[in-house]
């Protein structure tokens, strides 16, 4: 039998032991090139607040510790819950035998990004009819908040400042200050009512320069579980107008509340936006990054000429951002929503999460009540969608860290999916007790 080679022949062992050696003699030596990049030239990052609470909750060896941090839905027993209907399709895929890897296109999967569209702006849209909305799939809520930004920063003809709600998802500011854009805030949430400042924002946007960016939560807000009524929102539709506003939707938890009537609402208003749509939450598909983002254009004779140019300068962005977005994801909720069996079966497994969610709200106001814990609780039930804001201040917040293990964001924001009927007894109990104490 013929020997076979080495893997490695004796020239190349010989050269790499060579470079070890001059690197080890250099090193010895002191003779390495000097560090650009020292510890004084990059600061440490502070760490990432959700994560960071995240960490501490798995590190707690309590067997008591409740996570009302994590914004994922969980089930009753606080386990992740993949949905009945994903897992049919995640089957369903998993064994076609013509499934490959081969790489999306830059704007994603047609048969996503045509659903996406379809369920944002219904699918009788003057915007789809008239070939003057486009959409790219991203690497979720996050990408599409992102590509959005990236557009608004190198096209936007005036440099707008973005205006965020006060408060909003922590990541916005990170997002929208990384591309350039400035930043400003409107108020959103009124401590004292524990519902929307209604006011405060509507003076904000007036006070805004003419042709600011407004970003705005669809439904669901994060963090406060604070929407404005219809009503609301065809006084600020009318308000953003006048003042030639452009809206920036951030829909991440459509299925959980009043779904896409703003943003369709502002459409037919003849509004230019733009809408970055996340299938994290509603489909359970947190980790696969699946989520699209829209542009749609303002109605008249050059708007699908103008929306076919944005079109092809966000297929840029995204070539030079990610090349093409994940795959797996994107089949399993294009699947779905293609489906129309599939879909009414989604639409029960997303009743079946805003259900529990729901029981949890009434659960939780109705112990508190009835305890008679100090304060009203009235918001806790008329607050939507994953989070409420409890109102519980900073000190309370980490009061119920230190003593009950109860993990939560320090404004106070919890997360109804992290409740369930084994630990809602407990956190009333914990919640009335740092109540009493500090009040
Ligand atoms: C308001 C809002 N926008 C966007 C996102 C983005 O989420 P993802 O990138 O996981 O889709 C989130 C997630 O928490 C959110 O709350």
């Amino acid at each position: 039998m013929a020997h076979q080679k080495p893997p490695t022949s004796p020239s190349s062992s010989s050269s790499s032991a060579h470079d070890r050696l001059s690197s080890l003699s250099a090193h010895i030596m002191g003779s390495s090139n000097p560090s650009v990049f020292t510890a004084s030239t990059v600061a440490a990052a502070p760490e990432d607040p959700l994560f960071g609470l995240m960490k501490a909750y798995r590190e707690d060896p309590s067997d008591k510790k409740v996570d009302l941090g994590i914004g994922a839905y969980r089930d009753n027993n606080a386990k992740p819950w993949v949905l009945p209907v994903v897992k049919k399709a995640d089957d369903a895929i998993h064994n076609d035998p013509n499934l490959n890897h081969e790489y999306l296109s830059i704007g994603g999967l047609p048969d996503l990004t045509a659903a996406a569209q379809k369920l944002i702006v219904g699918a009788d849209s003057p915007a789809i009819k008239e070939k003057r909305i486009c959409t790219l799939q991203t690497i979720s809520g996050t990408g599409a908040v992102h590509l959005g930004g990236l557009f608004l920063s190198k096209f936007h003809p005036q440099k707008p400042t973005i205006y965020l709600s006060n408060p909003t998802w922590a990541n916005h500011n990170q997002i929208f200050s990384n591309v350039g854009l400035k930043i400003a805030q409107y108020p959103y949430f009124s401590a004292k009512t524990k519902g929307l400042d209604f006011d405060g924002m509507l003076s904000a946007l007036r006070a805004a320069p003419n042709g600011s960016i407004i970003l705005l939560h669809a439904c669901a807000h994060n963090p406060t579980g604070v929407d404005p009524t219809e009503d609301q929102w065809r006084q600020i539709a009318t308000l953003m107008r006048e003042r030639a506003h452009f809206p920036f939707f951030d829909t991440a938890y459509q299925g959980f509340a009043s779904d896409a009537w703003a943003i369709r609402y502002f459409i037919e208003q003849g509004f230019e936006l733009c809408v970055a749509q996340s299938f994290a939450k509603n489909f359970g598909l947190y980790g696969e990054r699946t989520g699209a983002f829209h542009f749609v254009s303002a109605g008249g004779a050059d708007a699908s000429a103008a929306n076919a140019n944005v079109a092809s300068q966000l297929a840029i962005l995204q070539r030079s951002e990610i090349s093409n977005p994940p795959a797996y994801g994107a089949r399993i909720a294009a699947k779905v929503l293609n489906d129309p069996q599939l879909f009414k079966e989604w639409e029960d497994d997303l009743r079946t999460m805003s259900g529990r969610i729901l029981e949890m709200r009434s659960g939780l106001r109705e112990r508190l009540e009835k305890r008679g814990t100090p304060g009203s609780w009235e918001h806790i039930t008329s607050q939507i969608g994953m989070f409420s804001f409890t109102g519980l201040t900073e000190t309370q917040v980490k009061a119920l860290r230190d003593k009950w293990h109860v993990y939560m964001t320090k404004n106070g924001r919890i997360s109804m999916a992290g409740l369930n009927t084994n630990n809602i007894d407990y956190f009333a109990e914990a919640v009335d007790s740092v109540v009493r104490e500090t009040s």
